[in-house]
Protein backbone atom coordinates (compact mmCIF):
# COMPACT_ATOMS: atom_id res chain seq x y z
CA UNK A 1 0.00 0.00 0.00
CA UNK A 2 1.44 3.45 -0.94
CA UNK A 3 0.26 6.72 1.35
CA UNK A 4 -0.32 9.36 -1.36
CA UNK A 5 -3.70 11.24 -0.91
CA UNK A 6 -2.61 13.86 1.90
CA UNK A 7 -3.20 17.20 0.60
CA UNK A 8 0.44 18.51 0.84
CA UNK A 9 -0.28 21.83 2.31
CA UNK A 10 2.78 22.71 3.12
CA UNK A 11 4.24 22.48 -0.91
CA UNK A 12 1.40 25.15 -1.22
CA UNK A 13 0.77 24.03 -4.55
CA UNK A 14 -2.63 23.02 -7.01
CA UNK A 15 -0.36 20.03 -7.92
CA UNK A 16 -0.85 16.63 -5.65
CA UNK A 17 2.50 16.31 -3.60
CA UNK A 18 3.65 13.29 -4.85
CA UNK A 19 3.45 14.23 -8.50
CA UNK A 20 6.37 16.37 -7.90
CA UNK A 21 9.50 15.02 -9.91
CA UNK A 22 12.24 14.69 -8.51
CA UNK A 23 15.59 13.77 -10.63
CA UNK A 24 12.85 13.56 -13.95
CA UNK A 25 10.20 11.02 -12.16
CA UNK A 26 7.16 12.14 -9.82
CA UNK A 27 8.04 11.08 -5.35
CA UNK A 28 5.49 8.40 -5.48
CA UNK A 29 7.39 5.86 -8.31
CA UNK A 30 10.23 5.57 -5.83
CA UNK A 31 8.44 4.06 -3.19
CA UNK A 32 6.71 1.80 -5.45
CA UNK A 33 9.59 0.83 -7.19
CA UNK A 34 11.11 0.01 -3.54
CA UNK A 35 8.08 -2.02 -2.37
CA UNK A 36 8.10 -3.57 -5.98
CA UNK A 37 11.99 -4.58 -6.28
CA UNK A 38 11.67 -6.19 -2.38
CA UNK A 39 8.69 -8.43 -3.26
CA UNK A 40 5.52 -7.21 -3.05
CA UNK A 41 3.32 -8.31 -5.67
CA UNK A 42 1.03 -5.65 -6.26
CA UNK A 43 0.86 -1.89 -5.27
CA UNK A 44 -2.35 0.11 -4.03
CA UNK A 45 -1.83 3.01 -4.41
CA UNK A 46 -4.23 5.52 -2.28
CA UNK A 47 -4.98 9.02 -4.18
CA UNK A 48 -7.01 11.89 -3.51
CA UNK A 49 -9.72 12.21 -5.87
CA UNK A 50 -7.95 14.77 -7.94
CA UNK A 51 -5.09 13.02 -7.76
CA UNK A 52 -6.06 9.82 -8.76
CA UNK A 53 -5.79 9.67 -13.16
CA UNK A 54 -2.74 11.42 -12.66
CA UNK A 55 -0.87 9.55 -10.28
CA UNK A 56 -1.99 6.43 -12.87
CA UNK A 57 -0.81 8.38 -15.91
CA UNK A 58 2.45 9.35 -14.33
CA UNK A 59 3.36 6.10 -13.01
CA UNK A 60 2.41 3.78 -16.48
CA UNK A 61 5.37 5.37 -18.15
CA UNK A 62 7.93 3.66 -15.99
CA UNK A 63 5.92 0.88 -14.19
CA UNK A 64 3.91 -2.16 -15.83
CA UNK A 65 -0.24 -1.44 -14.99
CA UNK A 66 -0.27 -4.90 -13.93
CA UNK A 67 1.81 -3.82 -10.93
CA UNK A 68 -0.32 -1.08 -9.18
CA UNK A 69 -3.88 0.09 -9.53
CA UNK A 70 -5.31 3.25 -7.57
CA UNK A 71 -8.01 3.84 -4.89
CA UNK A 72 -9.22 6.96 -3.70
CA UNK A 73 -9.49 8.27 -0.47
CA UNK A 74 -12.17 11.42 -0.02
CA UNK A 75 -12.08 13.15 2.79
CA UNK A 76 -8.48 12.32 3.60
CA UNK A 77 -8.96 11.64 6.85
CA UNK A 78 -5.38 10.36 7.92
CA UNK A 79 -2.98 7.57 7.51
CA UNK A 80 -5.04 5.16 9.32
CA UNK A 81 -7.84 5.88 7.36
CA UNK A 82 -5.57 5.95 4.13
CA UNK A 83 -4.70 1.97 4.88
CA UNK A 84 -8.40 1.07 5.59
CA UNK A 85 -9.62 2.19 1.92
CA UNK A 86 -6.24 0.27 0.81
CA UNK A 87 -7.36 -2.96 2.01
CA UNK A 88 -10.57 -2.32 0.96
CA UNK A 89 -8.70 -2.24 -2.73
CA UNK A 90 -6.61 -5.60 -2.07
CA UNK A 91 -9.29 -7.85 -1.42
CA UNK A 92 -9.07 -9.71 -4.60
CA UNK A 93 -5.01 -10.10 -3.38
CA UNK A 94 -3.64 -12.94 -1.39
CA UNK A 95 -1.30 -12.89 0.89
CA UNK A 96 0.17 -13.32 4.59
CA UNK A 97 2.05 -9.62 5.02
CA UNK A 98 0.95 -6.16 3.93
CA UNK A 99 3.30 -3.44 3.47
CA UNK A 100 2.56 -0.04 4.01
CA UNK A 101 4.83 2.61 2.31
CA UNK A 102 4.64 6.58 2.41
CA UNK A 103 4.38 8.32 -1.11
CA UNK A 104 6.40 11.07 -0.49
CA UNK A 105 9.47 8.95 0.41
CA UNK A 106 11.71 8.94 -2.86
CA UNK A 107 15.30 8.21 -1.02
CA UNK A 108 13.92 4.80 0.12
CA UNK A 109 15.13 1.38 -1.83
CA UNK A 110 14.27 -1.92 -2.11
CA UNK A 111 17.15 -2.85 0.66
CA UNK A 112 15.84 -0.47 3.24
CA UNK A 113 12.42 -2.65 3.01
CA UNK A 114 13.35 -6.21 2.80
CA UNK A 115 14.77 -6.16 7.00
CA UNK A 116 11.38 -5.95 7.37
CA UNK A 117 10.58 -9.01 6.15
CA UNK A 118 13.50 -10.29 7.74
CA UNK A 119 12.50 -9.23 11.41
CA UNK A 120 8.95 -10.10 10.96
CA UNK A 121 9.22 -13.49 9.83
CA UNK A 122 12.52 -14.44 12.88
CA UNK A 123 10.02 -12.95 15.75
CA UNK A 124 7.45 -16.09 16.71
CA UNK A 125 5.43 -13.45 18.25
CA UNK A 126 5.64 -9.75 17.02
CA UNK A 127 2.41 -8.68 14.38
CA UNK A 128 4.42 -5.53 12.77
CA UNK A 129 8.11 -4.08 11.97
CA UNK A 130 8.23 -0.47 10.59
CA UNK A 131 11.27 1.42 9.62
CA UNK A 132 12.75 3.93 12.34
CA UNK A 133 15.55 6.64 12.31
CA UNK A 134 17.82 8.70 14.31
CA UNK A 135 16.87 12.06 13.54
CA UNK A 136 19.00 15.34 13.33
CA UNK A 137 16.42 17.17 14.04
CA UNK A 138 13.22 15.36 15.05
CA UNK A 139 10.81 18.06 14.68
CA UNK A 140 7.23 17.24 12.98
CA UNK A 141 8.02 13.41 13.21
CA UNK A 142 6.50 10.75 15.49
CA UNK A 143 8.26 9.68 18.20
CA UNK A 144 9.33 5.92 18.72
CA UNK A 145 8.78 5.56 22.45
CA UNK A 146 10.15 2.38 24.42
CA UNK A 147 9.25 0.50 27.42
CA UNK A 148 11.93 -0.91 31.10
CA UNK A 149 13.54 -3.50 28.12
CA UNK A 150 14.09 -1.37 25.10
CA UNK A 151 10.59 -2.76 23.41
CA UNK A 152 8.60 -0.23 21.62
CA UNK A 153 5.46 0.39 23.07
CA UNK A 154 4.22 3.02 20.64
CA UNK A 155 4.80 6.32 18.37
CA UNK A 156 3.79 9.65 19.57
CA UNK A 157 2.95 12.10 16.79
CA UNK A 158 5.08 15.46 17.22
CA UNK A 159 1.66 17.26 18.45
CA UNK A 160 0.25 14.63 20.51
CA UNK A 161 4.02 14.86 22.72
CA UNK A 162 3.64 14.99 26.55
CA UNK A 163 6.80 16.70 28.13
CA UNK A 164 10.28 17.56 27.70
CA UNK A 165 11.46 13.93 27.53
CA UNK A 166 9.92 12.61 24.94
CA UNK A 167 10.19 15.83 22.84
CA UNK A 168 13.83 15.17 23.39
CA UNK A 169 13.27 11.17 21.78
CA UNK A 170 15.42 11.07 18.35
CA UNK A 171 14.34 7.78 16.90
CA UNK A 172 11.20 8.48 14.74
CA UNK A 173 8.48 6.72 12.65
CA UNK A 174 9.82 6.78 9.07
CA UNK A 175 6.23 6.13 8.02
CA UNK A 176 7.25 2.15 6.65
CA UNK A 177 5.68 -0.39 7.97
CA UNK A 178 5.17 -4.43 7.53
CA UNK A 179 2.20 -6.31 9.22
CA UNK A 180 0.27 -9.17 9.58
CA UNK A 181 -3.00 -8.78 7.37
CA UNK A 182 -5.27 -10.10 10.07
CA UNK A 183 -4.07 -8.27 12.70
CA UNK A 184 -3.95 -5.02 10.82
CA UNK A 185 -7.53 -5.75 9.73
CA UNK A 186 -8.65 -5.77 13.42
CA UNK A 187 -6.41 -3.23 14.74
CA UNK A 188 -7.50 -0.76 11.94
CA UNK A 189 -11.50 -1.16 12.34
CA UNK A 190 -9.94 -0.01 16.49
CA UNK A 191 -8.73 3.30 15.46
CA UNK A 192 -10.23 6.73 17.37
CA UNK A 193 -9.24 9.90 16.02
CA UNK A 194 -8.66 10.95 19.35
CA UNK A 195 -5.44 13.04 18.61
CA UNK A 196 -4.29 16.76 18.68
CA UNK A 197 -5.40 16.34 14.40
CA UNK A 198 -8.74 14.89 15.12
CA UNK A 199 -7.43 12.39 12.75
CA UNK A 200 -7.26 8.98 12.19
CA UNK A 201 -3.59 7.77 12.79
CA UNK A 202 -1.53 4.32 11.17
CA UNK A 203 0.82 5.06 14.39
CA UNK A 204 -1.82 4.20 16.90
CA UNK A 205 -1.95 0.38 15.52
CA UNK A 206 2.27 0.00 16.82
CA UNK A 207 0.95 0.20 20.14
CA UNK A 208 -2.07 -2.06 19.45
CA UNK A 209 0.61 -4.74 17.80
CA UNK A 210 2.91 -3.72 20.75
CA UNK A 211 0.39 -5.10 23.18
CA UNK A 212 -0.64 -8.17 21.07
CA UNK A 213 2.90 -10.06 20.55
CA UNK A 214 5.64 -7.02 19.56
CA UNK A 215 5.98 -4.15 17.28
CA UNK A 216 9.67 -4.16 16.16
CA UNK A 217 11.66 -1.47 14.86
CA UNK A 218 14.07 -1.62 12.09
CA UNK A 219 16.22 1.11 12.02
CA UNK A 220 17.67 2.43 8.78
CA UNK A 221 19.67 5.46 7.84
CA UNK A 222 17.96 8.77 7.95
CA UNK A 223 18.90 9.96 4.34
CA UNK A 224 17.29 6.97 3.04
CA UNK A 225 14.06 7.54 5.01
CA UNK A 226 13.38 11.29 4.53
CA UNK A 227 10.32 12.13 3.96
CA UNK A 228 8.90 15.51 1.56
CA UNK A 229 6.85 17.78 3.12
CA UNK A 230 7.85 21.21 1.81
CA UNK A 231 10.14 22.26 -1.06
CA UNK A 232 13.06 22.39 0.46
CA UNK A 233 13.23 18.92 1.79
CA UNK A 234 12.13 17.75 -2.08
CA UNK A 235 15.88 20.11 -3.14
CA UNK A 236 17.25 18.07 -0.53
CA UNK A 237 16.00 14.91 -1.56
CA UNK A 238 16.94 15.78 -5.02
CA UNK A 239 20.19 16.79 -4.86
CA UNK A 240 20.75 13.53 -2.66
CA UNK A 241 19.35 11.14 -5.84
CA UNK A 242 21.51 13.11 -8.25
CA UNK A 243 24.88 12.58 -6.31
CA UNK A 244 23.37 8.53 -6.07
CA UNK A 245 23.13 8.28 -9.73
CA UNK A 246 26.31 9.77 -10.73
CA UNK A 247 28.10 7.29 -8.20
CA UNK A 248 25.98 4.70 -9.51
CA UNK A 249 27.15 5.36 -13.36
CA UNK A 250 31.22 6.63 -11.96
CA UNK A 251 31.05 2.99 -10.36
CA UNK A 252 29.93 1.29 -13.95
CA UNK A 253 32.54 2.79 -15.58
CA UNK A 254 31.48 6.37 -16.42
CA UNK A 255 33.85 9.31 -15.68
CA UNK A 256 31.92 11.68 -14.69
CA UNK A 257 33.73 15.65 -13.41
CA UNK A 258 31.78 18.03 -10.89
CA UNK A 259 28.04 18.22 -10.66
CA UNK A 260 25.79 16.56 -13.02
CA UNK A 261 22.06 16.29 -13.36
CA UNK A 262 21.20 12.60 -14.44
CA UNK A 263 17.02 11.18 -14.55
CA UNK A 264 16.43 8.09 -13.40
CA UNK A 265 16.22 5.82 -16.57
CA UNK A 266 19.23 7.62 -18.33
CA UNK A 267 21.35 5.27 -19.31
CA UNK A 268 25.29 5.11 -20.14
CA UNK A 269 27.40 2.99 -21.68
CA UNK A 270 30.99 2.31 -20.32
CA UNK A 271 33.68 5.01 -20.94
CA UNK A 272 31.70 7.78 -21.61
CA UNK A 273 32.80 10.89 -20.01
CA UNK A 274 30.25 13.89 -18.39
CA UNK A 275 31.83 17.30 -18.00
CA UNK A 276 30.18 19.33 -15.57
CA UNK A 277 27.33 20.88 -14.91
CA UNK A 278 25.57 18.48 -17.57
CA UNK A 279 22.35 17.80 -17.57
CA UNK A 280 20.88 14.23 -19.25
CA UNK A 281 16.87 14.07 -18.72
CA UNK A 282 13.88 11.66 -19.44
CA UNK A 283 14.88 8.61 -21.72
CA UNK A 284 18.45 9.46 -22.52
CA UNK A 285 21.33 6.76 -23.77
CA UNK A 286 24.64 7.89 -24.13
CA UNK A 287 26.95 5.70 -25.98
CA UNK A 288 30.42 4.26 -25.16
CA UNK A 289 33.38 6.58 -25.19
CA UNK A 290 31.02 9.48 -25.74
CA UNK A 291 32.07 12.93 -24.54
CA UNK A 292 29.68 15.25 -23.40
CA UNK A 293 31.33 18.63 -22.33
CA UNK A 294 30.53 21.20 -20.00
CA UNK A 295 26.80 22.40 -19.57
CA UNK A 296 25.11 20.65 -22.05
CA UNK A 297 21.15 19.70 -21.51
CA UNK A 298 20.22 16.77 -23.32
CA UNK A 299 16.74 15.66 -22.94
CA UNK A 300 15.02 12.48 -24.87
CA UNK A 301 18.54 11.92 -27.09
CA UNK A 302 20.32 8.85 -27.97
CA UNK A 303 24.18 9.72 -28.61
CA UNK A 304 25.74 6.97 -30.10
CA UNK A 305 29.29 5.72 -29.63
CA UNK A 306 32.24 7.67 -29.38
CA UNK A 307 30.31 10.59 -30.62
CA UNK A 308 31.54 14.53 -28.76
CA UNK A 309 28.99 16.76 -27.57
CA UNK A 310 30.92 20.35 -27.35
CA UNK A 311 30.14 22.70 -24.31
CA UNK A 312 26.89 24.16 -23.75
CA UNK A 313 24.57 22.41 -26.41
CA UNK A 314 20.97 21.61 -26.30
CA UNK A 315 19.71 18.39 -27.58
CA UNK A 316 16.44 17.46 -27.26
CA UNK A 317 14.39 14.17 -29.16
CA UNK A 318 17.26 13.64 -30.97
CA UNK A 319 20.31 11.28 -32.53
CA UNK A 320 23.37 11.75 -32.70
CA UNK A 321 25.47 9.16 -34.74
CA UNK A 322 28.82 7.25 -33.97
CA UNK A 323 31.57 9.56 -34.03
CA UNK A 324 29.74 12.66 -34.83
CA UNK A 325 30.76 16.07 -33.39
CA UNK A 326 28.21 18.67 -32.56
CA UNK A 327 28.80 21.93 -30.88
CA UNK A 328 29.80 24.17 -29.01
CA UNK A 329 26.59 25.67 -28.91
CA UNK A 330 24.90 23.58 -31.22
CA UNK A 331 20.64 23.14 -30.84
CA UNK A 332 19.39 20.50 -32.28
CA UNK A 333 15.68 20.49 -31.65
CA UNK A 334 13.24 17.20 -32.00
CA UNK A 335 13.56 14.62 -34.97
CA UNK A 336 17.38 16.04 -35.75
CA UNK A 337 19.54 13.13 -36.60
CA UNK A 338 22.89 13.46 -37.49
CA UNK A 339 24.52 10.45 -39.24
CA UNK A 340 27.62 8.75 -38.26
CA UNK A 341 30.82 11.15 -37.95
CA UNK A 342 28.89 13.80 -39.25
CA UNK A 343 29.86 17.62 -37.98
CA UNK A 344 27.68 19.99 -36.71
CA UNK A 345 29.25 23.30 -35.13
CA UNK A 346 28.57 26.47 -32.84
CA UNK A 347 25.15 28.27 -33.95
CA UNK A 348 23.69 26.08 -35.60
CA UNK A 349 20.16 24.94 -34.79
CA UNK A 350 18.76 22.15 -36.34
CA UNK A 351 14.75 20.89 -36.25
CA UNK A 352 13.57 17.68 -38.13
CA UNK A 353 16.22 17.06 -39.79
CA UNK A 354 18.77 13.62 -41.71
CA UNK A 355 22.24 14.95 -41.85
CA UNK A 356 23.88 11.81 -43.76
CA UNK A 357 26.95 10.34 -43.04
CA UNK A 358 29.78 12.63 -42.48
CA UNK A 359 28.01 15.73 -43.68
CA UNK A 360 29.09 19.46 -42.33
CA UNK A 361 27.91 21.85 -40.95
CA UNK A 362 30.04 24.04 -39.47
CA UNK A 363 28.70 27.72 -38.69
CA UNK A 364 25.56 29.56 -38.36
CA UNK A 365 22.92 27.72 -40.05
CA UNK A 366 19.62 26.65 -39.35
CA UNK A 367 18.52 23.50 -41.08
CA UNK A 368 14.66 22.49 -40.69
CA UNK A 369 12.50 19.90 -42.51
CA UNK A 370 15.69 19.12 -44.44
CA UNK A 371 17.94 16.00 -45.62
CA UNK A 372 21.13 16.28 -45.95
CA UNK A 373 22.96 13.46 -48.01
CA UNK A 374 26.00 11.95 -47.13
CA UNK A 375 29.54 14.21 -47.78
CA UNK A 376 27.71 17.42 -47.99
CA UNK A 377 28.95 20.73 -46.92
CA UNK A 378 26.52 23.02 -45.85
CA UNK A 379 28.13 26.46 -45.62
CA UNK A 380 28.16 29.27 -43.03
CA UNK A 381 25.12 31.16 -42.50
CA UNK A 382 22.93 28.76 -44.70
CA UNK A 383 19.01 28.89 -44.09
CA UNK A 384 16.44 26.96 -44.77
CA UNK A 385 13.24 28.86 -45.34
CA UNK A 386 11.05 26.14 -44.72
CA UNK A 387 8.24 28.01 -43.37
CA UNK A 388 5.69 30.44 -45.12
CA UNK A 389 3.60 31.67 -42.54
CA UNK A 390 1.35 28.97 -42.90
CA UNK A 391 2.96 25.65 -43.56
CA UNK A 392 6.70 23.91 -43.47
CA UNK A 393 8.53 23.07 -46.73
CA UNK A 394 10.67 20.51 -47.14
CA UNK A 395 14.68 21.03 -48.33
CA UNK A 396 16.17 18.02 -50.01
CA UNK A 397 20.11 17.93 -50.39
CA UNK A 398 21.79 14.80 -52.13
CA UNK A 399 24.68 13.63 -51.39
CA UNK A 400 28.39 15.52 -51.78
CA UNK A 401 26.81 18.32 -52.24
CA UNK A 402 28.36 22.19 -51.64
CA UNK A 403 25.70 25.02 -50.30
CA UNK A 404 27.94 28.15 -50.14
CA UNK A 405 28.12 30.28 -47.21
CA UNK A 406 24.87 32.81 -46.80
CA UNK A 407 22.61 30.60 -49.06
CA UNK A 408 19.10 30.73 -48.65
CA UNK A 409 17.27 27.69 -49.58
CA UNK A 410 13.69 28.51 -50.21
CA UNK A 411 11.64 25.34 -49.74
CA UNK A 412 9.96 23.04 -50.96
CA UNK A 413 13.37 22.63 -53.65
CA UNK A 414 15.70 19.65 -54.38
CA UNK A 415 19.36 20.20 -54.64
CA UNK A 416 20.60 17.07 -56.53
CA UNK A 417 23.68 14.53 -55.80
CA UNK A 418 27.35 16.76 -56.15
CA UNK A 419 25.43 19.94 -56.61
CA UNK A 420 27.35 23.02 -56.13
CA UNK A 421 25.54 26.26 -54.79
CA UNK A 422 27.70 29.28 -55.04
CA UNK A 423 27.59 31.43 -51.93
CA UNK A 424 24.73 33.99 -51.60
CA UNK A 425 22.34 32.27 -53.93
CA UNK A 426 18.71 32.32 -53.05
CA UNK A 427 17.92 28.60 -54.31
CA UNK A 428 14.37 28.99 -55.25
CA UNK A 429 14.42 25.95 -58.10
CA UNK A 430 15.72 22.75 -57.75
CA UNK A 431 19.13 22.07 -58.73
CA UNK A 432 19.86 19.17 -60.47
CA UNK A 433 22.60 16.73 -59.90
CA UNK A 434 25.86 18.23 -60.64
CA UNK A 435 24.84 21.29 -61.66
CA UNK A 436 25.98 24.91 -60.47
CA UNK A 437 23.36 27.27 -59.23
CA UNK A 438 24.58 30.61 -59.01
CA UNK A 439 21.76 33.76 -58.31
CA UNK A 440 23.48 36.86 -57.00
CA UNK A 441 23.70 40.77 -58.64
CA UNK A 442 27.33 40.95 -60.18
CA UNK A 443 29.90 42.74 -58.47
CA UNK A 444 30.79 46.62 -60.01
CA UNK A 445 33.82 48.15 -59.13
CA UNK A 446 34.60 52.24 -59.71
CA UNK A 447 37.82 52.73 -59.25
CA UNK A 448 38.80 55.76 -56.53
CA UNK A 449 34.94 56.09 -56.12
CA UNK A 450 35.71 55.64 -52.51
CA UNK A 451 37.87 58.79 -52.16
CA UNK A 452 34.89 61.09 -53.49
CA UNK A 453 32.00 58.77 -51.55
CA UNK A 454 33.85 59.88 -48.38
CA UNK A 455 34.51 63.28 -48.93
CA UNK A 456 30.74 63.94 -50.24
CA UNK A 457 29.44 62.19 -46.70
CA UNK A 458 31.66 64.16 -44.96
CA UNK A 459 30.47 67.54 -46.41
CA UNK A 460 26.86 66.84 -46.16
CA UNK A 461 27.06 66.01 -42.22
CA UNK A 462 28.79 69.13 -42.09
CA UNK A 463 26.08 71.17 -43.74
CA UNK A 464 23.44 69.43 -41.38
CA UNK A 465 25.62 70.80 -38.27
CA UNK A 466 25.25 74.44 -39.19
C1 LIG B 1 3.69 10.55 9.25
C2 LIG B 1 3.57 9.71 10.52
C3 LIG B 1 4.74 10.04 11.45
C4 LIG B 1 6.05 9.83 10.72
C5 LIG B 1 6.08 10.57 9.40
C6 LIG B 1 7.30 10.13 8.59
C7 LIG B 1 1.20 9.34 10.94
C8 LIG B 1 0.03 9.73 11.76
N1 LIG B 1 2.33 9.98 11.19
O1 LIG B 1 3.57 11.92 9.61
O2 LIG B 1 4.70 9.23 12.59
O3 LIG B 1 7.13 10.24 11.56
O4 LIG B 1 4.93 10.28 8.60
O5 LIG B 1 7.45 10.85 7.41
O6 LIG B 1 1.09 8.47 10.12
N2 LIG B 1 -1.75 10.45 3.55
C9 LIG B 1 -2.87 9.89 2.98
N3 LIG B 1 -4.10 10.14 3.50
C10 LIG B 1 -4.29 10.91 4.61
C11 LIG B 1 -3.13 11.50 5.21
C12 LIG B 1 -1.89 11.24 4.67
O7 LIG B 1 -2.76 9.17 1.98
O8 LIG B 1 -5.44 11.08 5.02
C13 LIG B 1 -0.43 10.18 2.98
C14 LIG B 1 0.32 11.43 2.54
O9 LIG B 1 0.05 11.74 1.18
C15 LIG B 1 1.78 11.06 2.75
C16 LIG B 1 1.72 10.03 3.88
O10 LIG B 1 0.39 9.59 3.95
O11 LIG B 1 2.33 10.46 1.60
C17 LIG B 1 2.15 10.62 5.21
O12 LIG B 1 1.29 11.70 5.54
P1 LIG B 1 1.83 13.06 6.14
O13 LIG B 1 0.69 13.97 6.35
O14 LIG B 1 2.99 13.56 5.35
O15 LIG B 1 2.30 12.51 7.58
P2 LIG B 1 3.39 13.13 8.53
O16 LIG B 1 2.83 14.29 9.26
O17 LIG B 1 4.65 13.34 7.78
CA1 LIG C 1 5.24 13.29 5.53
Amino acid sequence: MVMAAGLGTRMKSARAKVLFPAAGRPLVYYPVRAALGAGAQHAVIVCSPQGKSDVAQALAHHINAEHFSCTVQDPPRGTGDAVTVALRGMEAIAGRFVLIVSGDTPLIAAEDLTPLFDALTQSPTAKLAFLSFIADDPKGYGRVLRGANSEVTCIREHRDLKDAGEHSVREVNAGFYLAEREFLTAALQRLKPDNAQGEYYLTDIVRAAAQAGGALAVVRPEQNLMGINDRVQLAQAERLLFSRTADRHRRAGVSIQGEVWIDEGVTIEPDANIAAGVSLRGQTRIGARATIDVGCVVTDSILDEESAILPYCVISSSRVGARAHVGPFAHLRPDSEIGEEAKVGNFVETKKVQLGRGAKANHLTYLGDAEVGAGSNIGAGTICCNYDGFNKSKTVIGSNVFIGSDSQLVAPVTVGDNAYVATATTVTQDVPAEALAIGRVRQTNKPGYATILRAKLKAAKEAAKR
